[in-house]
């Protein structure tokens, strides 16, 4: 009887211990496996631009593998009728170059990001790494508003819409005399640097917006049409303080061509 009973306590005490033995076990699991359980992987972002049109080009999003400064279409004097050989030179080789150089060199530290278009970026600028976010806000900008903006201009542009957009621009502003004003407003009205833009909505409807500094209507779901940049470096040398001067002639270059294909690509963007 008393062996049976001693039996009994040896099996019991043995199964304690290994009942203690493995919630000790479980717990030390639990504490080496938690972070890795946490913490979410590192993974390559899904470029948000897939199902967009390009903005850069008609055929291509603008690379950044590295990123290139675009030739000019045309002579620095083919502009006169609105901006100087000057201007455009310094325009050109100087501030865009620069946008471009700086955007290569941030990218830099950061390789991984080199397959992605600088659209790309700029819709999904909250996945940039913070240590370059910025830079590539304003250079990745500067480098896309800009090449659009040597494509909307042309040494025979000028005079009246032409095409669908001509008849859009009615539709939506009244008529070309009222959007001309409306747009010059809010390129006046922009306060210190950026742009002055015709999009398309969503909604596929046409609407004038002003972007500060470089930022492009792309980061807010907006497709670019036409663009005046209105930084003092695109008129000062000409126009000194009066922009408005210069935003009144800067329709005598403007591509109605170009624009119209823009105009076209843009009803394809799905944002
Ligand atoms: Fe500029």
């Amino acid at each position: 009887m008393l062996t049976k009973f001693l039996r009994q306590q040896f099996v019991l005490f043995i199964a304690g211990i290994f009942l203690v033995s493995v919630l000790f076990a479980c717990q030390e699991n639990q504490i080496t496996e938690s972070p890795t359980a946490t913490v979410s992987p590192v993974t390559q972002q899904t470029p948000l631009t897939t199902n967009s049109p390009p903005v850069a080009y008609p055929d291509r999003e603008l690379t950044a593998t590295p990123a290139q400064l675009p030739k000019l279409p045309y002579a620095y004097n083919a502009l006169e009728k609105a901006i100087d050989a000057e201007t455009m030179k310094l325009h050109h080789d100087r501030h865009h170059a620069t946008y471009v150089n700086n955007l290569n060199e941030a990218l830099q530290k950061h390789p991984e990001l080199k397959n992605r278009s600088v659209e790309a970026m700029l819709r999904d600028l909250n996945n940039i790494p913070e240590d370059i976010r910025e830079t590539v806000r304003n250079n990745g900008g500067g480098h896309l508003n800009h090449t659009i903006f040597w494509q909307i201009m042309s040494p025979n542009g000028g005079g009246q819409p032409t095409g669908e957009i001509a008849q859009q621009i009615n539709q939506t502003f009244g008529s070309f005399d009222a959007f001309r004003k409306q747009f010059n407003e809010a390129g006046g009205d922009r306060f210190g640097s950026g742009w002055v833009w015709l999009v398309r909505n969503a909604q596929n409807q046409l609407q004038i917006v002003t972007t500060a500094n470089q930022d492009s209507p792309i980061m807010d779901g907006l497709y670019p049409i036409m663009g005046n940049d209105v930084w003092e470096h695109a008129y000062y040398l000409r126009y000194q303080n009066r922009r408005p001067e210069y935003l009144n002639n800067w329709w005598n270059v403007v591509n109605w061509t170009e624009i119209n294909r823009r105009s076209q690509a843009g009803l394809q963007q799905k944002v």
